[in-house]
């Protein structure tokens, strides 16, 4: 079976980026990423490149390269999944907030509607993907769906792949080219190896791994709950450095030089953020405690815990140095992004550490060099406001600043939330002028040189080291 058109449904941070990399390795085949949403659809369509919706780096002129010649972007769902072999759903799952398990289990409406949409609107035999992340066995929910309409009209037939996604957003591009490895879990041979084809493309053979339906949903799930569970052990141990003496940087290299341990995912700061660990880990809570692991649900559960403390201790600490009170005083945000090069905010530390300051009184002065203003002002629920650093009347505030010494200008303490490239070269003397003196830095990523700050006559606190 060759594949010859594909419609992906979700053009968002990974339908865009994996669809434009699969075009681009594969123009002999004509893709076309499909989406409720109107406005995203046509961001990317833009021609302005430094318009698309997602920021990756790279990204541009992978689009550059395979749009309008093998990849389009539409609205136009039911035919696109008509003329398609191939459907991927890489539509979003969140967690669930209300009903049966809210706050853990996935959201998975956005899946359903798109199997009942292929189910109503595909022709011939039509292989469906499950890009998104999703609950182990939801490939079952799908395929009953699927045969319900294939029993009315058996002119169509359709089989179910898993083919979870790794890539790393801000490395998205590379991660797409050059994964660790892709992973196909299906039970149809034929299916299965139509789309190892399509990644053989520029994927060597024996990175393509295959396996159950089942174990494919679930590695991911356990992928992403092993990196998140290697960042909460490195931040409780931050913490103990902190209080002990010891230095986190120099355990993590100590204990990272350890081939069974390895280096990497060992950077301690100010907890992990993103769209998906913290989603998929209580995911993987909730289906535990559904199977009657308790224990299991628990252990998993802690890494979550512990990533919240942590959140909240950083403002805990901020508040004391500062003499026990933030109210009225000006603090400068640098860095929004759950990490450096991505415009996407969504559980970043920088909301949780930022809503806890405003609940304070302080009045927060924002920099990001790729988050727009209405989007922080969605994540803090509320509205930016020009305000005075002098005002004492006991409510936070927060505005976006356009440079960072605008940012920093007036300000009692930078917290550094975000590890952009240009917070790493920061000429501190100049910074230190624009502050109100005693001014503290608080680099919860470990970008500064602490020799540099202090020279300049600033106080700092650098996570995984403590203070002055
Ligand atoms: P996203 O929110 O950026 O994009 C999802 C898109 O799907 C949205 O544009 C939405 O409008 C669209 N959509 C929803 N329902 C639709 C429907 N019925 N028809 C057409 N379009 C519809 O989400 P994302 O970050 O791309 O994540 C997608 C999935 O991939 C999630 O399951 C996520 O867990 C997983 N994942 C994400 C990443 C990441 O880095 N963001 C990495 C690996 C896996
Ligand atoms: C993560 C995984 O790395 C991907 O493999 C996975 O596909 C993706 O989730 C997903 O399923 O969505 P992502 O969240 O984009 O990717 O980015 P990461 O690089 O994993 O960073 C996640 C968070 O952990 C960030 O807030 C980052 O700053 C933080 N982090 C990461 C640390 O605090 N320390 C580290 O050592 C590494």
């Amino acid at each position: 079976m060759k594949i010859k058109r594909i419609c992906c449904i979700g053009a968002g941070y990974v339908g865009g980026p994996t669809m434009a990399v699969i075009a681009d390795r594969c123009p002999t085949i004509q893709l076309t990423v499909v989406d409720v949403n109107q406005a995203r659809i046509d961001a990317w369509n833009a021609s302005d490149l430094t318009q698309l919706p997602v920021y990756e780096p790279g990204l541009d002129a992978v689009v550059a390269r395979a749009r309008g010649r093998n990849l389009h972007f539409s609205t136009a769902i039911d035919a696109s999944i008509a003329s398609a072999d191939m459907v991927f759903i890489s539509v979003n799952t969140p967690t669930k907030r209300k009903g049966l398990g809210a706050g853990q289990a996935s959201d998975l409406r956005w899946v359903e509607a798109c199997a009942r949409q292929v189910a109503a609107a595909a022709k011939g035999h039509t292989i469906v993907v499950e890009k998104s992340t999703l609950p182990v066995r939801t490939a079952a929910v799908i395929k009953t769906i699927l045969e319900a309409t294939q029993k009315e009209d058996p002119r169509r037939s359709f089989a179910v792949l898993s083919n979870p996604e790794f890539l790393a957003e801000g490395t998205a591009i590379d991660d797409l080219e050059s994964p660790d490895r892709v992973l196909i879990g299906g039970d149809d041979v034929s299916s299965i190896d139509a789309l190892a084809e399509i990644y053989s493309h520029w994927i060597a053979t024996e990175k393509i791994l295959r396996t159950s339906l089942w174990s494919s949903e679930l590695s991911k799930l356990t992928a992403n709950a092993f990196l998140a569970q290697r960042i909460s052990s490195i931040n409780s141990i931050a913490a103990f450095c902190e209080a002990s003496g010891a230095d986190v940087r120099e355990v993590a290299r100590a204990i990272g030089t350890d081939s069974r341990i390895g280096p990497k995912f060992l950077n301690a700061g100010p907890g992990f953020g993103g769209s998906c660990f913290q989603k998929d880990i209580l995911n993987l809570v909730y289906l535990c405690r559904h199977f009657g692991l308790l224990e299991v649900a628990n252990y998993w559960e802690s890494v979550v815990t512990l990533n919240i403390w942590q959140q909240h201790r950083i403002a805990c600490l901020v508040v004391e140095k500062l003499f026990g009170t933030v109210t009225g005083k000006r603090l400068a945000i640098l860095g929004f992004a759950f990490k450096a090069n991505t415009n996407d905010t969504r559980e970043a530390p920088a909301i949780r550490i930022a809503r806890d300051l405003l609940e304070e009184g302080a009045k927060l002065s924002i920099h990001d060099p790729k988050v727009a203003e209405a989007q922080i002002s969605r994540d803090l629920r509320l509205k930016p406001t020009a305000f005075a650093t002098e005002a004492l009347n006991g409510s936070g505030g927060w505005s976006q600043a356009a440079s960072i010494e605008e940012t920093v200008e007036g300000a009692d303490a930078i917290l550094i939330l975000t590890e952009w490239q240009n917070y790493r070269y920061l000429n501190w003397s100049s910074l230190a002028v624009l502050m109100r003196q005693p001014a503290w830095v608080f680099d919860t990523r470990a970008v500064v040189e602490p020799a540099d700050v202090r020279a300049a006559g600033l106080k700092l606190w650098r996570i995984g080291d403590g203070e002055d």
